[in-house]
């Protein structure tokens, strides 16, 4: 479903959005969109408002640190945040309403 236009979301960062009462952050690193759940598995910080390297997001909480292309954390198989499918058309970003499956 839309949830944003590609201006809304510049590239290097991201916005959460409310898709289907998840809240979901789509990130933009360098002009390839990304949709994780909001809410990191530690303790639900606010992933879209942490630092974005390349394709990977650092949590602003707790500096855990995930790959946006799958959800998984950088160090190792311990947590895996849902992603969800992305896709640009035209100017409109459109995301999943559900997860990938794991
Ligand atoms: S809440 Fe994200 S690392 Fe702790």
């Amino acid at each position: 479903m839309p949830v944003a236009r590609v201006a809304d979301v510049p590239p290097g960062t991201a916005k959460a959005f409310v898709v289907a009462d998840r809240e979901i952050a789509v990130f933009n690193a360098d002009g390839a969109f990304y949709a994780l759940d909001n809410t990191c598995p530690h303790q639900g910080g606010p992933l879209a408002e942490g630092w974005i390297e390349g394709a990977t997001v650092t949590c602003p909480w707790h500096a855990w640190c995930f790959k946006l292309a799958d959800g998984k954390m950088t160090l190792g198989d311990y947590a895996t945040v849902e992603t969800f499918d992305v896709r640009v058309e035209g100017e409109t970003v459109c995301v999943s309403r559900t997860p990938r499956p794991a």
